[in-house]
């Protein structure tokens, strides 16, 4: 069965869901998004997810099309048109709305173009566990709003597709010599045992899911620290991992080539991530 997908304010078969040319999200990337993961088919730090797509409609000055309980209810209706009890990313989209002509100067009274879908997650597959993933460091071209969720994703694009050419999974970007974050992923290393990953500001996005990996680094009694990151320093980490909605916890065993640590998915990664698969099973349990 094919899942619906939301626009404005509808359910439709996705080869119904169509967008005026005239779209902003389309001619300008003028919009926002968030993806959020659906497990056993309930999503997974909704509340932040919701929080955080208020906090960037606000920032580019979007009017938010719900409150809160709107959209909970929003999501509640894609996830119910769908099979029971997936494992899902969810993708929700609100762009500026289509205006009558091409201006960069938007109109006052757009309706914004609102868009939620959600398509499985496959299973983690066992060599990612087993092998960790690889990364290059790039030199980070985005703009300095890089806290807001916008669609405007250029840049990130052209980050993941060089590091594809060179064979890795992520890119990892440097800004004046310090590391922001990945190309669609937050970044951590392991310093002298210590986990530390860059502090919250306008050269990150605030993943959802950095934060659930603190919490849980330091339930487990380790030692975290946000702190800047300097991109020289991930030549000596003892591990590397990158977080997000829709990959987790994943480590990173080579850097430009090179083996992180031993070149093997590192012990604090191993405990972090059982904590996490963990946190998913309760909450799949409905706890
Ligand atoms: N991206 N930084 C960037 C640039 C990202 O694009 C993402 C996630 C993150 C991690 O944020 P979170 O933990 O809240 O998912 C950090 C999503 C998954 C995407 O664009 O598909």
């Amino acid at each position: 069965m094919t899942r619906p997908v939301h626009l404005n304010g509808r359910l439709v078969p996705p080869e119904e869901a169509r967008v005026s040319v005239l779209d902003r999200g389309f001619l300008f990337g003028d919009g926002v998004y968030e993806v959020v993961p659906v497990y056993g088919g309930r999503p997974f730090r909704l509340e932040a997810h919701l929080e955080r797509l208020a906090r960037s409609l606000a920032a580019v000055g979007i009017p938010d099309p719900h409150d809160r309980a709107g959209w909970t209810a929003l999501v509640g209706e894609l996830l119910a048109a769908g099979p029971p009890g997936e494992d899902l990313g969810l993708y929700i989209q609100v762009t500026r709305g289509a205006a009558e002509t091409r201006d960069h100067v938007p109109p006052a009274d757009l309706e914004p173009t609102v868009v939620a879908m959600a398509s499985p997650i496959p299973p983690r597959p066992p060599e990612l566990a087993a092998r960790g993933i690889a990364a290059v460091r790039l030199a980070d071209l985005r703009w300095s709003r890089c806290d807001i969720k916008a669609v405007t994703l250029l840049a990130n694009v052209l980050a993941r597709r060089e590091a594809a050419q060179r064979g890795a999974a992520e890119a990892i970007l440097v800004r004046d010599g310090l590391v922001t974050e990945g190309a669609a992923s937050n970044v951590f290393a392991v310093l002298d045992g210590t986990v530390v990953t860059p502090p919250k500001g306008p050269h990150i996005l605030p993943g959802i899911t950095r934060d659930v990996v603190l919490e849980l680094a330091r339930a487990e009694g380790l030692a975290a620290r946000e702190a800047a990151l300097p991109a020289g320093a991930l030549d000596r980490a003892e591990e590397i991992w990158i977080s997000s909605s829709t990959r987790e916890l994943v480590p990173v065993t080579r850097l430009d080539g090179r083996p992180v640590g031993e070149g093997r998915p590192g012990p604090l990664w191993r405990r972090l991530d059982a904590a996490y698969q963990a946190l998913k099973a309760r909450h799949r349990a409905g706890a």
